[in-house]
């Protein structure tokens, strides 16, 4: 954990070792910016009294809320206690945070919507989610921005990192078996750096004025599959040896336990208003991710 400084802003991180906690240290740490990180053993976000305890103790300026219920098709058959972090948890961190006069930036997902539009989604296009785990990030959503204005929120889509569970980890290490790996080519969306997107999360913790909700995904638009037939060039190109024969298949001849959205494209325009920033595209970002995991492999 960083050390808490009480002289600077102070910017508290719950789920701090998840993914994109990983991330955000890296990313804070290489801009100067002290953190206060909460692991799932420092901070249980379901249990109120130890959230206000927690902040009373810590007196953030900034809760940067990334503590969650990640397990997609899981949270179909575990639904209260997804409930209870992704909704309550997040209930429970707004309320907290708004006694000690702390802004909340929580992080949502692209499976607040249906699937089902032509054109990428805006903030402000209706949720309509289509499994349990995207109904509990939007109920989670809805807590955070009733429980103060200054609040914001960030969705994004299809995380991946050169570390934590993630598809494009999940392929680059299964791709080295010999195996067939069945991945579906009619899912389209934004795959997203944890890197670029922590330095996203940087941005909103650090300008109070940038209240409501914003999508941040990288670049480009693309399927499961395409994702893992780019991935395991890249493996190639690495020199790692990849021998996965990799099948494109529909949704069902894919079944799974929660329902995906066919189409959760996140536009970002709103954040490139606002940052003047241009997310990168998102064969870029894997290449660096491809690129370190490659390393770590021949380390
Ligand atoms: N990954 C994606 O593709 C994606 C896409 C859109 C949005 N998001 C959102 O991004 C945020 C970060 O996700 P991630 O990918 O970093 O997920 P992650 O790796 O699963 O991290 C989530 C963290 O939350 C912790 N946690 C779970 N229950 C908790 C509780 N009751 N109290 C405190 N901490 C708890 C987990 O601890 P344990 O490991 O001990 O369970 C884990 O460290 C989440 O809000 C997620 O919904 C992710």
């Amino acid at each position: 954990m960083l050390p808490h400084d009480p002289a600077a802003r102070a910017v508290a991180v719950t789920g701090a070792d998840g993914m994109v906690g990983r991330a955000l240290q890296t990313a804070a740490a290489a801009r100067g910016v002290p953190l206060v990180c909460l692991s799932r053993a420092d901070l249980d976000v379901t249990v109120a009294e130890q959230v206000r305890a927690s902040f009373g103790d810590i007196r953030p300026d900034v809760v940067v809320h990334l503590a969650a219920y990640t397990a997609v098709d899981r949270a179909e058959d575990e639904l209260d206690l997804a409930m209870a972090v992704n909704r309550d948890g997040a209930a429970n961190v707004a309320a907290a945070a708004r006694e000690v006069g702390a802004r909340v930036v929580f992080v949502s997902t692209d499976y607040v919507f249906d699937g089902s539009a032509s054109r990428p989604y805006r903030p402000d296009d209706p949720a309509c989610p289509v499994n349990a785990y995207g109904r509990t990030k939007w109920l989670g959503e809805q807590a955070v921005r009733a429980a103060d204005p200054r609040n914001a929120i960030l969705r994004t889509s299809w995380v991946f990192a050169p570390w934590g569970k993630n598809f494009v980890r999940t392929i680059a290490s299964r791709s080295l078996q010999d195996l067939e790996l069945r991945v579906v080519g009619d899912q389209w969306g934004r795959p997203t750096s944890a890197q670029d997107l922590a330095v996203a999360l940087l941005l909103l913790a650090e300008d109070p004025s940038r209240t409501g909700t914003m999508h941040f995904a990288n670049a480009g638009v693309t399927t499961w599959y395409e994702l893992a037939a780019s991935a395991i060039a890249l493996l190639r190109d690495a020199g790692r040896e990849p021998r996965a024969r990799l099948t494109e298949v529909t949704t069902p001849e894919y079944p799974t336990r929660a329902r995906r959205p066919r189409y959760s494209v996140l536009d970002t325009t709103r954040f490139t208003e606002w940052t003047k920033i241009t997310p990168r595209d998102w064969r870029r970002a894997l290449a660096d991710t491809i690129e370190a995991l490659a390393s770590e492999a021949n380390a």
